[in-house]
């Protein structure tokens, strides 16, 4: 196989094998029609990008036109394993942003070369180095868990890659692992656990069994969850970390936490390991005995519909919810719909402002992603009107700074959904353990 060596173009070098002005570039994703597949079969670097604004814009005779190369992108998501649902929808509101964009940014047709992130952080780390040094991709995204992107940080940092992460919460990353190379889209563990601790202890009961995941994402929840809860007042009767990736038969772990006789259950599971725990909290007839929260991932819309009842009345917190009531949620949750004949789930949204952030991050450099340091700096400017709300990220913990709703399980018109019952007010990480 061989692999042609990237050109690297300067921006005045860009622009003049375009023929085009700064101007008519930065104007040319919203003018241009591409499809689907400009995305995943690129034409190479001969094609012209298909901007309205090129062609409106004859080039100067005297200079040859020649394309720009094609932005590679590396997306760096679970396709395997019990978070494969999350990378199918990261991928899917991602494809549907740059589509919307017409598969164009900063005048360079979009091609996204996808891995397998899987759940093994040694694993993924060599796809993150097929992806930077064999596909010699302009930047990599994604990243679901925790615990490969703890394993992926110093490979990003002593190569000065950037890395525009669109799940993994692990804190470290905004605070003592923090490296100017990685920034989040989505958001950190402490976020939506730990405005919940208050609201748990000050609504539901003051002693809470936790039941979390044996890795980072579960580490994170506990401390976050403890922190607030206990300075409200509340008492962690007992923790229990299960098996990961796959907790194998949680009966016992369910029966344990029962016979401790909480006031509530707090957890954090996702994708496979949430509908596993949750039917066996239905089948063990726990569902409305014992009250159970958890971070919103734990029974989002993607699982929901696999978990059935047992997630009736389970109150979780998270940065969006699929009856938010804003003008983009509105037109993002039917579109999504319309795309893929599901409702939309905060994995999609995080999908879909991470294509919008990477799209107005190129626009802001012109195409020109020769230069690490100017990517983080129009990166970091970033806002934008987002199904979630505002999408800003803040520059201390280099991660979206967000409002987080509390939300209930309940039957709505025949089918479960969260619904907002309060919102918890905009949450930003500290950049330090001082809360958890
Ligand atoms: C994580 O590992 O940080 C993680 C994984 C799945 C989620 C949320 C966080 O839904």
């Amino acid at each position: 196989m061989t692999h042609r060596k990237a050109t690297i173009f300067t921006r005045r070098q860009f622009l003049r094998t375009l023929g085009v002005t700064a101007g008519a570039l930065a104007a040319g994703p919203a003018l241009s029609a591409c499809g689907a597949t400009a995305l995943t079969a690129a034409p190479a670097a001969t094609a012209v990008p298909p901007t309205a604004a090129l062609t409106s814009v004859p080039a100067p005779t005297a200079v040859p036109t020649v394309a720009a190369p094609s932005l590679k992108i590396g997306v760096l998501l679970p396709y395997t394993d019990i978070y494969a649902a999350l990378g199918e929808n990261i991928t899917a509101g991602m494809e549907m942003y740059f589509e919307e964009a017409g598969g164009v940014a900063g005048g360079r047709t979009i091609k996204v070369i996808k891995e397998d992130e899987g759940t093994a952080p040694d694993k993924a780390l060599e796809k993150a180095r097929k992806l930077v040094e064999q596909d010699e991709v302009d930047f990599v995204t994604g990243i679901v868990s925790s615990g490969v992107l703890a394993g992926v940080r110093d490979y990003f940092d002593s190569n000065k890659k950037l890395l525009i992460c669109s799940n993994a919460g692990a804190n470290a990353l905004s605070r003592g692992a923090k490296t100017p190379y990685i920034w989040r889209t989505s958001f950190t563990n402490w976020q939506p656990n730990w405005p919940v601790g208050t609201w748990a202890a000050e609504n539901v009961g003051k002693k809470a069994y936790i039941s979390v995941p044996d890795y980072g994402a579960g580490a994170n929840t506990i401390t976050a969850f403890q922190n607030s809860f206990e300075a409200a007042g509340g008492t962690i009767i007992g923790v229990q970390k299960t098996p990961f990736p796959n907790m194998g038969d949680p009966a016992p772990f369910i029966t344990e936490l029962a016979a401790a006789n909480p006031e509530l259950v707090y957890c954090f599971y996702s994708g496979g390991a949430a509908v596993t725990f949750m039917k066996a909290w239905g089948e063990l007839g726990l569902a409305g005995q014992i009250p159970l929260m958890s971070s919103g991932f734990m029974v989002e819309e993607d699982v929901l519909p696999a978990e059935g009842d047992a997630a009736l009345g389970v109150r979780s917190g998270l940065h969006w919810a699929l009856s938010l009531d804003n003008a983009d949620n509105a037109k993002f949750t039917e579109a999504y719909k319309a795309r893929t004949g599901k409702d939309a789930n905060v994995f999609a949204v995080q999908g879909y402002d991470t294509g919008r952030a990477i799209v107005e991050m190129i626009n802001a450099v012109e195409g020109d992603t020769s230069d690490v340091d100017a990517l983080i700096d129009a990166l970091g400017g970033i806002s934008f009107p987002s199904p979630r709300g505002t999408f800003a990220l803040d520059a201390n913990s280099q991660a979206p700074k967000q409002h987080i709703y509390l939300r209930e399980v309940q039957n709505v018109g025949g089918a479960l959904h969260n619904v907002v019952i309060e919102d918890l007010g905009e949450i930003v990480d500290p950049g330090d353990d001082s809360k958890g």
